[in-house]
C-alpha cells in the first residue's frame, strides 16, 4: 500500500488517526541526510526538497488533503509565495479534487508557478503581496466551500512535525545540539516545536535540540520580535530574493513563539547577499537547493561569528526546497560560469582543458 512507504504515515500515531483506505499520499517523506563539511565544520543537511512535488510542504499536505476529500470538500484553497500552491495542486489533482491558488504577482519562482498551471490549479494572481493573498483566500473560504490548507490549518503541521521526527530516527535518537530551518509563515517553527515536545514527552528523546529560525532582513517581523523578547510584534512590507519567505505578517506568530521558548531557541536574519553566497556553496556540494533554504548556511555563518553556534556542536540544516524551484535565481547566480564557443573555435582553447586536469 502506498502509505506504508510514506515518511510521514510511518509516524501516524504522531500524525493522525484516520483509517489507512482514505490516506491521500504519493507517497512523500523519504528524502535525505547528507553530511557534509562545510567551513572546516561537519554538517546535516536534511533534503526536504526531495518529496515529490519538491518541498516539504509535501508531508504537512498529504495530511490536509486528505481530511479535505473526507469531509467532503470538493475544492481546496491556499495562499502561496509558491510551495503551498505546486503541493495543494498536485495532491487535490490526485485525490480528485480541484484547486484554487492565490498567488503574489510576479513574486512566485518559475519551477513553482510552472507546477501549479501543469497540476490543474485554478491560479489567482493578485496585485499585491503574500500577506495580503493570505487575508483575501481566508475571506474568500468563509463565504465559499473552499477547504483552506495554508500552514494556519493544524493538520498541515501535524504532518509537518514528521521533519523531526524522521531526522531524529536517522539519527538513532541521537539529538542534535541545532536544528537550523528558514522562517516565513512560521508553520516549520511551529510544527518542529510541537514535535520535539511530544518526542519528549513520550521519552524518544531525553533533551531538546535547539531552534534556530533564520529569516530574510528584508522579512524579518520574527527576528525583530526576538530581539524584543516577544514583548512587541509588528508586521512589515516585506522584500527579499528569497520569494518563499517574502513574508511580513506570519499566521504562525504565537505558535511559533512557543517552540522558541520551549526549545531556548533563537532567530537570527540575513541579508539577501549572505542568502545568495550560501546558496551558491551548497550548489557546488551537489546538493542544491532554493534560494530561502539556503538562509540555512548563512545563518549558522552567523550564528558562528557571534559565538552562539561552536564548531564542535551538532548542527542539522533543513533544506527545505529543491534547486529547480527558482531556476532563474541559479541561473543569474552562477551566470558568469558560461563559456561561449564561437564554432570557429576549439572548445579546448576556451575553457582550457589543461587547467582543469591540473
Ligand atoms: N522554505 C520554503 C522553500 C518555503 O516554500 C517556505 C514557505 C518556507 C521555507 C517557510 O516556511 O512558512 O513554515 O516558515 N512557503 C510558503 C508557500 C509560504 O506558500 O509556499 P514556513
Amino acid at each position: 500500500k502506498p502509505y506504508d512507504q510514506s515518511g510521514v504515515w510511518r509516524y501516524r500515531e504522531f500524525v493522525l488517526d484516520i483509517e489507512e483506505d482514505s490516506i491521500v499520499t504519493l507517497p512523500e517523506g523519504r528524502t535525505n541526510l547528507y553530511k557534509k563539511v562545510v567551513d572546516g565544520m561537519e554538517v546535516y543537511f536534511k533534503h526536504e526538497g526531495e518529496n515529490p512535488t519538491g518541498s516539504f510542504k509535501d508531508r504537512g499536505m498529504t495530511v490536509g488533503v486528505t481530511v479535505a476529500k473526507k469531509l467532503g470538500f470538493k475544492i481546496t484553497a491556499c495562499a502561496s509565495t509558491g510551495n503551498t500552491s505546486a503541493s495543494l495542486s498536485s495532491y487535490s489533482a490526485h485525490a480528485g479534487l480541484k484547486s484554487v491558488v492565490f498567488i503574489p504577482k510576479g513574486k512566485v519562482a518559475f519551477g513553482k508557478l510552472s507546477q501549479a498551471l501543469s497540476y490543474g490549479a485554478n491560479v489567482l494572481e493578485i496585485a499585491s503581496d503574500f500577506d495580503y493573498a493570505m487575508k483575501l483566500v481566508e475571506e474568500a473560504s468563509y463565504e465559499y466551500k473552499l477547504y483552506l490548507l495554508n500552514s494556519l490549518n493544524p493538520l498541515r503541521l501535524e504532518g509537518q512535525k514528521t521533519i523531526i521526527i524522521n531526522t531524529l530516527e536517522e539519527l538513532n535518537f541521537n539529538v542534535p545540539d541545532w536544528i537550523i530551518l528558514p522562517g516565513g509563515n512560521l508553520g516549520n517553527t511551529s510544527a518542529f516545536g510541537k514535535a520535539l515536545k511530544e518526542l519528549y514527552e513520550f521519552h524518544f528523546i531525553d533533551k531538546i535540540p535547539r531552534l534556530a529560525v533564520i529569516q530574510a532582513e528584508g522579512a524579518s517581523p520574527f527576528y525583530n520580535a526576538f530581539k524584543n523578547d516577544f514583548k512587541t510584534f509588528e508586521p512589515m512590507k516585506a522584500e527579499t530574493i528569497a520569494t518563499a519567505i517574502r513574508i511580513g505578517n506570519p499566521v504562525n506568530y504565537e505558535k511559533a513563539v512557543q517552540s522558541i521558548k520551549f526549545t531556548n531557541g533563537v532567530v537570527e536574519s540575513v541579508t539577501d547577499d549572505e542568502i545568495l553566497e550560501a546558496k551558491k556553496d551548497i550548489d557546488n556540494l551537489g546538493i542544491g537547493c532554493e534560494p530561502s533554504s539556503a538562509s540555512t548556511l548563512a545563518g549558522l555563518r552567523k550564528l558562528r561569528k557571534n559565538g552562539i553556534i561552536k564548531k564542535s556542536d551538532t548542527v542539522i540544516l533543513i533544506l527545505t526546497g529543491n534547486i529547480l524551484k527558482d531556476p532563474d535565481t541559479s541561473i543569474s547566480l552562477h551566470t558568469g560560469k558560461i563559456k561561449n564557443v564561437p564554432i570557429e573555435n576549439r572548445f579546448f582553447e576556451i575553457i582550457t582543458l589543461k587547467d582543469l586536469e591540473n
